[in-house]
Order: C-alpha cells, then sequence, then structure tokens
C-alpha cells in the first residue's frame, strides 16, 4: 500500500468518505452547532483527507492545524486543499480557503506524534480529530493521550480506526490465515510501541469513559468492490506484503490468495468512529 504515500491516500479517501459514520458526524456537527468558529488539530493528516471529509458539518469558519510526522505529505496537503477549494490564497504561513459557505484557514506543522504529543495538545484546539491513525499507535500511547485530552477537557473525533474485520469475496481457503497474519503484523510497532491495531477504538472508549467523558461509536466499514477495483488490489497486495513478512503463511500460499483477488473481488474492511466529550 505504499506506506503512507500521498497515491495510496488519495486512492483510499474516496472511499473513506463514503465509510464515515454520518450519525457521528452529525452529533459532532450539532455539539459545536450554536459556535461561528472553530479551531480544529488533526494528527497524523495525511493529505488533508480528514479536513475534506468533515468540514462540511462544521461551523462556517475554521481553522485547521494540521500535524503530521511526514513533511512531504504536509506539502502535497497544501496542494491538494488549494486544488479542492473553491479558491485558494496564502497568506503569511496560513493557506486561505472558501469552500461552499465556509471560510478554512490552514496551517501545516510536522511534529512526531510519540515525542511532541503534549507540544501539540497544548495548542488547545476546541476540538482534536484524527482519521486511520489510532490503530498505529500503542495501548501505552493511547492512555497517555486520553490522559491529556481529559485533564484538558478537549474532545476528540476519530474515523476510520481499523477493527480487524476482513471479509472477501469469493472466499479462499487462506482467507482466516491470511487475516491472522495480517493482524499480527499491524500489532507491530509503528512508532508508538506494539501497535494496539484493532483493539484501539475499544481501549481509547474504556478510557474516555473511566474519566468521565461522554463517548459514541459508530460503523464505518469499507464496502468497497470492483467499482473502486484499484483500492481493493492495492489493499490486497499490501496486506499480501504484509503477510509476507510476517514468515506465518508460506510464499505460495500468498501468492495463490492474491492471484485470486487480483481478478473480480470485494471486500468488507471493518473501522470505526468515535466521538469523546466532557460532560
Ligand atoms: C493511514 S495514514 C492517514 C492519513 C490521513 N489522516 C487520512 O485519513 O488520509 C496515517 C498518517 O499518520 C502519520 N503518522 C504516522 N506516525 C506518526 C507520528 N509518529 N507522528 C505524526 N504523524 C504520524 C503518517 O505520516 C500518515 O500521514
Amino acid at each position: 500500500m505504499g506506506g503512507f504515500s500521498p497515491e495510496w491516500l488519495a486512492l483510499r479517501e474516496p472511499a473513506d468518505h463514503a465509510a464515515r459514520n454520518p450519525q457521528v458526524l452529525a452529533a459532532v456537527g450539532a455539539h459545536f452547532a450554536a459556535k461561528t468558529s472553530l479551531t480544529i488539530v488533526d494528527l497524523g493528516c495525511g493529505a488533508g483527507s480528514n479536513l475534506r471529509g468533515a468540514y462540511a458539518a462544521l461551523p462556517a469558519r475554521q481553522h485547521w492545524t494540521l500535524v503530521d510526522l511526514d513533511a512531504g505529505l504536509l506539502v502535497a496537503t497544501r496542494e491538494r486543499l488549494a486544488d479542492w477549494a473553491d479558491e485558494a490564497r496564502e497568506q503569511g504561513e496560513e493557506l486561505v480557503l472558501s469552500k461552499g459557505e465556509h471560510t478554512i484557514t490552514v496551517d501545516t506543522r510536522q511534529a512526531d506524534l510519540n515525542k511532541d504529543l503534549e507540544w501539540v495538545l497544548g495548542w488547545q484546539p476546541d476540538l482534536v480529530t484524527a482519521a486511520a491513525l489510532f490503530d498505529l499507535t500503542s495501548k501505552r500511547w493511547i492512555e497517555r493521550f486520553v490522559a491529556a485530552l481529559t485533564s484538558q477537557r478537549l474532545p476528540l473525533y476519530t474515523v476510520l480506526t481499523y477493527d480487524g474485520r476482513e471479509t472477501w469475496k469469493p472466499p479462499h481457503a487462506a482467507d482466516a490465515r491470511m487475516l491472522a497474519a495480517f493482524k499480527h503484523h499491524q500489532r507491530g510497532d509503528k512508532g508508538f510501541g506494539p501497535a494496539a491495531g484493532p483493539d484501539a477504538t475499544d481501549l481509547m472508549a474504556e478510557a474516555f469513559r473511566k474519566s468521565g467523558f461522554a463517548v459514541s461509536i459508530g460503523d464505518s466499514a469499507w464496502q468497497i468492490d470492483e467499482r473502486r477495483g484499484e483500492l481493493v488490489q492495492t489493499l490486497a497486495k499490501g496486506i499480501a506484503e504484509a503477510v509476507l513478512e510476517t514468515g506465518q503463511v508460506d510464499p505460495a500460499t500468498i501468492a495463490d490468495w492474491l492471484a485470486s483477488r487480483t481478478q473480480s473481488a470485494s471486500a468488507l474492511v471493518g473501522h470505526h468512529d468515535l466521538w469523546a466529550r466532557p460532560v
């Protein structure tokens, strides 16, 4: 899947936007409906997909600080946002965008969310958000993150955290072994300690509830078929590469599984969205 290349992020963006849970998004929008402006920090912003997927539910004036470790992605983000907006101009270090009725100012910052987490949360936005990030983080990091948010009473809206569900059609004899090995790979260290992978949403929800925050969770599974053929195939290739790295499935079986996925195939890949706010 090319790590987090701009090409992979662009390929998954339409599926991500289609999968985003509408009830959870509406609850976030309702929470801020009385405000005319909002400040938002997007963690692990990639190429800015989360802003494009969420802005329409939020107040008319928004200021987004987009944070990522990868400086190249931050450059791609600015370019993608300028192309996406109805109008875009630079104002000092900020990008000023008009999109429909919305005016959105954006700044981008390079940071390592493992090392620099407290610095980033110290900006005290109205809303912290992230997309497709927390399955990369560890149980320990999630507990530290939730403790920081709850002590500052900062709400979190996060989407598309992988939950371990994966169903392929047509089925293949190696599906269960492939999924078990893929989940093993998901738990490797992605820069935050051993990754929480499919447990991330449950861990986060439990930590928030213990701290007295209200939590809502909604399904945001990808349901992808030949209409998104390139995504299906790139996904299958990425899974095959990850499984190969684990050494848990023999290469011939992986190749056979992948060959069956590069013909016509559809997949359900499970994700969850979460909205946590102080009460
Ligand atoms: C799966 S991508 C999701 C990107 C984007 N949120 C989206 O939905 O398209 C995960 C993102 O997290 C970023 N990331 C990974 N580790 C990070 C770290 N330690 N600090 C900051 N960003 C990180 C990656 O560079 C990548 O952009």
